[in-house]
């Protein structure tokens, strides 16, 4: 298959097309070793050595994430966090970076309780205010931006290209956690960014079966080799069936992605204006701050990621996500299954999350269904 001639989800559905040579299946094999042979003269001419710091069960996984982002390299691991912390790992200690306020917390924590330690100098911001970037970024000293879009939980928007070019500006690198977003509605790269990281648990894989993480950059350069380095090292590996069901997950991804989109705008529009419902947050609604530059950016969708403002405060929320029936009360997002969450009682002290907060991931039920039975919860929990 030649990519430059057939849309993102043909490659996608057939995972670049790929064939196994010596068997002609159409379904990748499973590789499993962990070590390989070395030549007789010493060598290592196959280039595999050991499986920590690379894998054959990589390679199609990665090959098709580098062409759906529009990236020259890949890399999975072993986790999201294992992804997004070797970015930061790969700098050196005094480096400052920036990082938003609104964010995915377990990430937010690491940086100020683990980085911070190592000697990063980390400063959270507003990313979503092109203002406070600029005022915050040092030139010369700043070595790193890391967006979230949408961010975790608020949905909050953040211009990418606007970003980028203040950041390259002062000399500092940009990488976008494109969890929510998927290559399906933003492509980050193509709007100038140098790494785009996914959890590949959430929407790459689908089907809450699988913890995985992924970085893809633009180009093979000194920060990329460093953040390998750390793979290698660190041993933040992924295991050979976490990327034989990620292959075999993404070849849906486009239908997935943009079914949650469509039915996540029904859902998002048909609360919003809901007596038991005090606000919605979605990029997608007109009265989303972040609306305009989501439009700009996200492409056929905003995504399947909203969050739900009960009235009648925490007891409330924690009372309508008690009644759900076909809603699923749990943590992540991106699967088949929706998902409900009251997000403060996960993030604990200093979220962002206000306590009447209900975190939504769409599925792929019928919206109808979804909306039904969110409105008996709400019902319900108002008696
Ligand atoms: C936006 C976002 N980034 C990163 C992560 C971390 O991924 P993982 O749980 O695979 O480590 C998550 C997990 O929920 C997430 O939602």
């Amino acid at each position: 298959m030649d990519p430059r001639h057939v849309k993102p989800e043909s490659i996608a559905a057939q995972a670049l097309g790929w064939v196994d040579e010596r068997t002609r299946a159409i379904a990748p094999p499973l590789h499993v070793a962990t070590t390989y042979l070395r030549d007789p003269d010493n060598q290592y001419r196959s280039g595999r050595i050991y499986a920590r710091a690379d894998n054959p069960a990589y390679d199609q996984a990665e090959a098709l994430l580098a062409e759906l982002e529009q990236g020259s390299h890949a890399a999975l691991f072993a986790s999201g966090m294992a992804a997004a912390t070797a970015v930061f790992q790969a700098l050196s200690p005094g480096d400052h970076v920036l990082a938003p306020k609104v964010m995915y917390w377990s990430l937010r924590n690491w940086l100020m309780n683990f980085a911070t330690r190592w000697g990063l100098q980390v400063e959270l911001i507003d990313m979503t205010d092109p203002a406070a970037v600029r005022a915050a970024l040092r030139p010369g000293k700043t070595r790193l931006v890391w967006i979230e879009t949408p961010a975790n939980p608020l949905w909050t928007v953040t211009d990418i290209a606007a970003t980028v070019e203040a950041a390259h500006a002062a000399g500092a690198r940009v990488a976008v956690d494109s969890t929510v977003a998927t290559p399906v509605l933003t492509r980050p790269l193509t709007l100038g960014a140098d790494l785009v990281m996914h959890a590949a648990t959430k929407y790459l894989n689908g089907h809450s079966d699988v913890v995985a993480g992924v970085l893809v950059t633009r180009q093979d350069d000194e920060h990329w080799r460093a953040i390998k380095a750390v793979r290698a090292q660190v041993g933040g590996t992924l295991g050979s069936f976490e990327a034989w069901l990620l292959v075999r997950g993404m070849r849906t991804l486009y239908l997935r992605v943009r079914h949650a989109s469509a039915a996540a705008l029904r859902i998002a529009e048909h609360f919003h204006t809901h007596p038991r419902v005090e606000a919605v947050l979605y990029p997608g609604l007109p009265s989303a701050p972040g609306r305009a530059v989501a439009a700009q950016q996200m492409q056929g969708g905003f995504g399947g990621m909203l969050s739900l403002r009960a009235c009648g405060g925490e007891a409330a929320a924690i009372a309508t996500a008690a009644h759900v029936g076909l809603w699923k009360r749990a943590t992540s997002l991106g699967g088949v299954e929706s998902l409900i969450e009251h997000r403060a009682s996960v993030e604990g002290a200093g979220t962002p999350a206000p306590p009447d907060l209900l975190r939504l991931s769409v599925g792929l039920e019928d919206p109808g269904d979804l909306i039904a039975d969110l409105e008996q919860a709400l019902e319900k929990a108002h008696r």
